[in-house]
C-alpha cells in the first residue's frame, strides 16, 4: 500500500468518480493509492515528460488493466476520452489555466492544486461556470498549499477577495492549516512593507489582519 503526502492525501479524499485522470501524473504516486483502495475503477494518467510517465507506469504495473497512459500537452492527448474527474497538481496557475483552456473535452469536476497564481486560477474556474465545492489550505513538509475542487454549475458563482484567499473549508475543516498560514503571510507582507515602503500592501495586510481577528489568533 503506497502512503501519499497529507496534500496528495486530501486530493485523494476529494475523488468521488469512477474514472479519472491525472494530468502531470510525474510518479503516479496518487492514481496507485486509489487504485490499491478501489476508490476508482479507472484511470488516465499523463505527462508532458515521457521519463516522468515511465515513472507511473512502472508504479502502476500490477493495476495494468484499470489504467492509460498517455504522453500529451496536458489535456490535447485527451480528445473523446470520456473523463468524470480531473487532477491537476503540482504546477503554476497559468500552466493549469492553459490546460483547461485548450481541452478538447469537457469535464464535470476538477480537482486543483496549483503552486502559483491561485486567485487568478480560481476567478478562471468561477468565471467558467464552476463552483468551488470545496477549498483549504494546508501545510505540508514546511510549505503551504491550496487544494481545491471545482464542479460545473449552471449558474456562475461570485465571491470576494477574502472569500477567494481563504476558502469555504478553512475556517470549519480541522485538518486546514489555515491559522499558521494568516501568521505566515502576515510576517511576510509586513517585512515586504517595512523594507519597500509599499503602501498597496495595505490592502492585503488589512484582508490578513480580518482573518487573524476572525481567529482571534
Ligand atoms: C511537480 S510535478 C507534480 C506531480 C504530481 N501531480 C503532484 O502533484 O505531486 C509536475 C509534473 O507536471 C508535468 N507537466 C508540466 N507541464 C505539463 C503539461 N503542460 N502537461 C502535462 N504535464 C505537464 C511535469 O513533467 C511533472 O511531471
Amino acid at each position: 500500500m503506497s502512503k501519499l503526502s497529507k496534500r496528495l492525501s486530501i486530493i485523494a479524499d476529494l475523488v468521488d468518480s469512477n474514472t479519472i485522470c491525472d494530468v502531470g501524473c510525474d510518479h503516479g504516486k496518487l492514481v496507485k493509492y486509489l487504485l490499491d483502495e478501489k476508490k476508482i475503477k479507472f484511470a488516465y494518467v499523463s505527462d508532458i515528460s515521457m521519463q516522468s510517465l515511465k515513472k507511473a507506469i512502472n508504479l502502476l504495473a500490477n493495476h495494468e488493466s484499470n489504467f492509460e497512459a498517455i504522453c500529451c500537452d496536458g489535456l490535447k492527448g485527451y480528445k473523446d476520452k470520456l473523463i468524470d474527474e480531473c487532477v491537476i497538481s503540482g504546477m503554476g496557475g497559468e500552466q493549469i489555466i492553459d490546460i483547461i483552456k485548450s481541452s478538447p473535452i469537457s469535464i464535470q469536476k476538477f480537482i486543483l492544486s496549483p503552486q502559483h497564481n491561485i486567485i487568478k486560477t480560481k476567478k478562471f474556474m468561477l468565471e467558467n461556470n464552476y463552483n468551488i465545492t470545496f477549498d483549504i489550505i494546508i501545510k505540508d513538509k514546511n510549505k503551504f498549499y491550496n487544494v481545491f475542487k471545482c464542479e460545473k454549475t449552471q449558474n456562475k458563482v461570485k465571491l470576494n477577495e477574502y472569500q477567494l484567499i481563504f476558502g469555504k473549508d478553512n475556517f470549519t475543516n480541522l485538518i486546514s492549516d489555515i491559522d499558521e498560514y494568516v501568521i505566515f503571510e502576515l510576517n511576510k507582507l509586513y517585512a515586504i512593507k517595512h523594507q519597500t515602503k509599499n503602501s498597496d500592501l495595505n490592502y492585503k495586510i488589512d484582508i490578513f489582519e480580518k482573518a487573524k481577528k476572525e481567529r482571534k489568533l
